[in-house]
């Protein structure tokens, strides 16, 4: 067992071949090992004063052991990184251990970096070799359903390098020319035709291989790992997305996350 995991993923698993691709023609990934990366090392700060973010409770449980669940709630996910913030990474393990996780999963956990770009390069560099598919999670969407995440592993399965669930925009949008003061009128300088527009969310799911070289290859600040792919000139496809992954970013967020959850105690004592 390494110094930094809860459990240990190597030597016990059998090894996947990696599998041959072609731009032309998506080969399917059907044993492919899917294992999921949770930056979680984000200070959250348009949270307000406290801990960081994703150490948080919603209903009493930080909101980083609810996407831990979320993600290990896939069978077909074996194995979950953390990516724990810089100098928490022993308190993130207790809390992995603290709480009850699937028996099935194997965790762990791995300092981050001062961007979730750079955390998520530091989840990928801890990944065991016999990983395909890398499912890229925020610790900001602990409500995320099991289907949405198992939509996701099996469009890449069926041979999309890079996937992502998407939800259509209620509100129009406008590009502006940002102001330096906040609050300041901004110019607005186009109107993208809505219907062409979708939110995304994530699990995003990729071909390992590809995802790699994207974070070997794009040092631009992007905000989202499947623009890092379009970089590369890889097509990224959508999946219908869910209102319940939505991420916690403001605090009527956290009231929001907390009905969620208050809604589904509801249903499942039905
Ligand atoms: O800041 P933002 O809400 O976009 O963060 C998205 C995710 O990236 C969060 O789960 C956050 O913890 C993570 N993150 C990270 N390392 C950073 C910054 C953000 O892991 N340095």
């Amino acid at each position: 067992m390494s110094d930094d995991s809860r459990t240990s993923p190597a030597g016990a698993q059998p090894t996947a071949q990696p599998t041959a691709r072609s731009a032309a023609q998506p080969t399917a990934r059907t044993t492919a090992r899917t294992a999921a990366v949770i930056p979680a090392a984000g200070r959250g700060v348009r949270l307000g004063p406290g801990a960081p973010k994703a150490l948080r409770a919603l209903n009493g449980t930080p909101m980083l052991i609810h996407a831990v669940r979320a993600l290990a709630a896939s069978r077909a996910v074996s194995l979950v990184v953390v990516v724990a913030p810089p100098d928490g990474a022993p308190e993130v393990k207790s809390l992995l251990d603290a709480h009850a996780l699937p028996e099935r999963t194997d965790f762990l956990v791995v300092p981050g970096g001062d961007s979730r770009q750079e955390s998520v390069r530091l989840g990928l560099d801890a990944l065991p070799p016999e990983y395909d598919i890398v499912l890229v999670h925020d610790a900001a969407r602990p409500l995320v359903p099991v289907d949405t995440v198992d939509a996701v592993i099996e469009t890449v399965r069926e041979g999309a390098v890079a996937v992502v669930p998407a939800l259509p925009l209620a509100d129009t949008v406008k590009e502006v020319e940002p102001t330096a003061t906040p609050g300041e009128p901004e110019p607005v300088v186009a109107t993208p035709e809505r219907a062409r527009l979708r939110a995304v969310q994530t699990p995003q799911g990729f071909d390992r291989v590809t995802l790699v070289r994207a974070h070997e290859t794009v040092t631009d600040d992007v905000t989202d790992d499947a623009s890092m792919v379009e970089q590369l000139g890889e097509t990224v496809v959508t999946v219908p997305g869910h209102e319940e992954a939505f991420k916690v970013t403001r605090p009527l967020d956290l009231v929001l996350a907390e009905a969620v959850l208050a809604r589904r105690r509801l249903n499942d004592g039905f």
